[in-house]
C-alpha cells in the first residue's frame, strides 16, 4: 500500500531534521514543503517548496496530512499560528515518532507533535500538542510538555518538571525535578535550572535576566 502524503510546514534547517525523522519513520511520503514566497522552488534535501502559506487552502484539496516544521527559539507565535491554521483547514497533524526514540506507553503525545531521533519519553510524561522533542533529549518520569513548546536538543527534564505552553528550553539544559517553567519562557542553553520560572521569564542564569 502506498504511503499517505504528509507536507511540511516551514523551510528552514530545523525542517531538515523533520525530512529524515519522518523518513527514517516511514509512515508517510514527504509531497512537499510550504515556505515563504522568496523560498519557492527551493530544494531541501532533494524536496521541494511547492507551496506558500497562502495557498494552504487549496492544499487541502489535495493533501490530508500536515506537520509544522518551523523552528522555535525566542517566540512560539509562528508555530501556533500556523498550527492553528492547519487545523482550521481540516489537516490532520499526526504524532511522528523516530524509530531510535523511546516512548513509554504510559506517555501521552498530541497531535503534531515530533519525537526526535535518540530521545526518551518516560512512563507518565504527557507532550501537549505541536511541541518537538528535539534530538537525544530525556523526559522524565511525570513530567509534562504543555503545547507548542520545543524542548530542544540534549535537554534534561527530570521527573515532575512542567514546561509551560509555548515555552523553549535550550540545548543540553537541565531541570530539576518537579520544577515548573510558566508559559512563554525561553530557558538558554547549556544551563541548570533549580527554581521555577514565572510565565514570559527569560532565564539565562543570571539574577538580572
Ligand atoms: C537565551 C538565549 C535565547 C538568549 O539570546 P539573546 O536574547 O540573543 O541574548 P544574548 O545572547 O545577547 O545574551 C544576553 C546575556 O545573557 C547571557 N546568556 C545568554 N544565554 C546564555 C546561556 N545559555 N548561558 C549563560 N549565559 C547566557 C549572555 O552571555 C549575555 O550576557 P551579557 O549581557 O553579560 O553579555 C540564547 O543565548 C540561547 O541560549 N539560545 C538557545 C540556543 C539553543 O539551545 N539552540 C538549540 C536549538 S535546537
Amino acid at each position: 500500500m502506498s504511503k499517505p502524503d504528509i507536507i511540511l510546514i516551514g523551510a528552514g534547517g530545523h525542517a531538515h531534521s523533520c525530512i529524515d525523522v519522518i523518513e527514517q519513520q516511514g509512515q508517510y511520503h514527504i509531497a512537499g514543503l510550504v515556505g515563504m514566497p522568496q523560498e519557492m522552488h527551493e530544494k531541501h534535501l532533494g524536496f521541494s517548496v511547492i507551496a506558500t502559506d497562502d495557498d494552504l487552502p487549496q492544499l487541502t484539496k489535495e493533501y490530508n496530512y500536515a506537520l509544522v516544521s518551523l523552528g522555535q527559539i525566542l517566540s512560539p507565535d509562528s508555530r501556533i499560528r500556523l498550527y492553528q491554521q492547519a487545523v482550521k483547514l481540516g489537516f490532520q497533524l499526526p504524532v511522528i515518532i523516530a524509530p531510535t526514540a523511546y516512548v513509554s506507553r504510559h506517555a501521552t503525545l498530541g497531535a503534531g507533535t515530533i519525537v526526535m531521533h535518540g530521545s526518551i519519553v518516560n512512563a507518565g510524561v504527557r507532550v501537549g500538542d505541536n511541541c518537538i522533542i528535539n534530538n537525544r533529549s530525556l523526559l522524565e518520569h511525570d513530567s509534562t510538555v504543555e503545547d507548542h513548546s520545543h524542548i530542544s536538543t540534549g535537554t534534561i527534564l527530570n521527573g515532575g518538571v512542567t514546561i509551560g505552553k509555548g515555552s523553549f528550553v535550550g540545548s543540553g539544559t537541565v531541570i530539576k525535578e518537579g520544577v515548573k517553567i510558566g508559559k512563554n519562557c525561553v530557558i538558554g542553553m547549556g544551563l541548570s535550572v533549580r527554581s521555577n520560572q514565572t510565565d514570559h521569564s527569560r532565564y539565562t542564569g543570571k539574577s538580572s535576566s
